[in-house]
């Protein structure tokens, strides 16, 4: 297997001119996810190469450094490599960018990095525009096993392809920049059709504009989101994992990071890294997303009792079943918000509220290890419904749950509905 690519001639795009000026918080989030995630996908790639080779892949690289003199991904990626004599002697890279002042401005930088001659392939710097041909050559080459970080500054040059390209062969993860503000502006400009069907298909291009019309600006966001996952998934991206950026105000979205694997230990190590980078935790389930403004307002978060949610939703699905821990969390947290700590808090709490019993019952105050059997779970809403029904429809009073739940059966349950309701009740019991 051959790690390569072509590149068209290089042309000067537009870009932004004040994001190399100095690094934003967001630019700083950003990179610390992408950095953090290869060097842990490193650590378990490295030993299973079998070319004995993984690749890193830029194909938006940046000048290397901001102008107020901080490190970008580039950079910060090669110095987790030469500090590491597994990386050293495997890790092939390969950066582009279409503006030659931003390529030639990184390979002086690189040059700089202490120790960069120690790496046994020294990085490939080449100066092109992403355009159709590069996603289309990616699509047909074998790769190493490789993570690759797409980064643009709009939509220009990202496409469905690319991302395939990217992530078809074993071991190939990645993650791209999607440009929420303008790709939302995009998908009703006629003039950008073919932006937008590069990026989610011509035919669900065609169906979101017709699903987005009329919709509230947080339903365009989930449908869009939703549009592109579902584009990724049927690609062979098996898991999709988004980080959402806020403006300064925290009032709407400007962009997403978004994390693409066909691994799930890909994705539960990229959920932990975005959960420790999320800017609020709601009962320590992350919110995904990093808003500036959620430092200055951290009590509007705690009002949504996700793990309430969470412990509810365990109980209605694995009614009455005995299972590990581990089974539990496998079994549900893909495209949950929810990590392993928060199974974990939310079987804590029903236990404590006997509405499962744990095996072993005697443990280390607090803890729920992987091991650990959750059995007779109670299930609530098929009897706590039809007796709220019930007593909305025959009583004035408000309906008093009781009974052992601990013994875990509907039969039970059953029972306290006619401990606590006068009259027959919804199962005329
Ligand atoms: C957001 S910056 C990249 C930042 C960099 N990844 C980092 O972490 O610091 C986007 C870069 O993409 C380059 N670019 C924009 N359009 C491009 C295209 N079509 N092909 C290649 N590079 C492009 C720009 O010149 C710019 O340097």
């Amino acid at each position: 297997m051959t790690l390569h690519a072509s590149f068209e001639p290089a042309t000067v795009g537009t870009m932004p001119k004040r994001f190399f000026e100095e690094r934003e918080d967001q630019s700083e989030v950003k990179a610390r996810i992408v950095s953090k995630y290869f060097s842990v996908w490193a650590r378990i790639i490295v030993p299973r190469a079998r070319a004995q080779r993984v690749g890193y892949i830029d194909l938006f690289a940046g000048p290397g450094r901001y102008k107020d003199g901080s490190a970008s991904t580039p950079l910060m990626v090669l110095a987790l490599a030469i500090a590491d004599p597994n990386l050293r002697s495997t890790l092939v890279t390969i950066f582009n960018d279409e503006d030659p002042a931003h390529t030639r401005n990184l390979a002086e930088e690189i040059a700089k990095l202490p120790g960069i001659e120690t790496l046994k392939y020294q990085p490939v710097i080449r100066a092109g525009d992403v355009g159709g041909s590069i996603g289309k050559s990616l699509q047909t080459i074998g790769l190493v096993p490789t993570f690759s970080f797409i980064d643009p500054f709009g939509y220009k040059g990202l496409s469905l392809g690319l991302v395939q390209g990217v992530i078809k062969d074993w071991g190939c993860d990645c993650v791209f920049f999607f440009n929420y503000n303008r790709i939302n502006a995009g998908i009703s400009n006629e003039t950008v059709d073919e932006h937008m069907d590069a990026l989610f298909g011509a035919r669900r291009a065609g169906q979101l504009r017709t699903a987005l019309r009329g919709r509230t600006p947080a339903q365009r966001e989930a449908l869009i989101l939703e549009h592109l996952a579902q584009a990724i998934k049927e690609l062979g991206g098996k898991y999709v994992l988004p980080f959402r950026f806020r403006n300064a105000k925290g009032t709407r979205s400007t962009h997403h990071l978004i994390f693409v694997t066909k691994n799930v230990r890909g994705y539960e190590i990229m959920k932990e890294i975005m959960a420790k980078e999320s800017s609020t935790h709601d009962e320590g389930v992350p919110s995904f997303e990093y808003s500036p403004a959620d430092a200055t307002t951290p009590f509007l978060f705690s009002l949504l009792q996700p793990l309430e949610r969470l412990a509810d939703d365990l109980t209605e699905r694995y009614a009455g079943r005995t299972m590990t821990m581990l089974d539990v969390y496998n079994g549900h947290h893909v495209d949950t918000p929810f990590i392993k700590k928060n199974y974990k808090d939310a079987l804590l709490a029903l236990e404590a509220q006997k509405r499962i019993v744990a095996d072993p019952a005697k443990r280390p105050k607090g803890t729920f290890g992987d091991a650990v059997k959750v059995r007779q779970i109670v299930t609530q809403c098929g009897w706590r419904d039809a007796l709220r029904q019930w007593v909305n429809e025959n009583t004035k009073e408000r309906p008093v749950f009781q009974g052992d739940a601990r013994s875990g059966t509907e039969e039970l349950c059953s029972m306290s509905i006619r401990w606590s309701c006068r009259g027959p009740g919804p199962r005329g019991g």
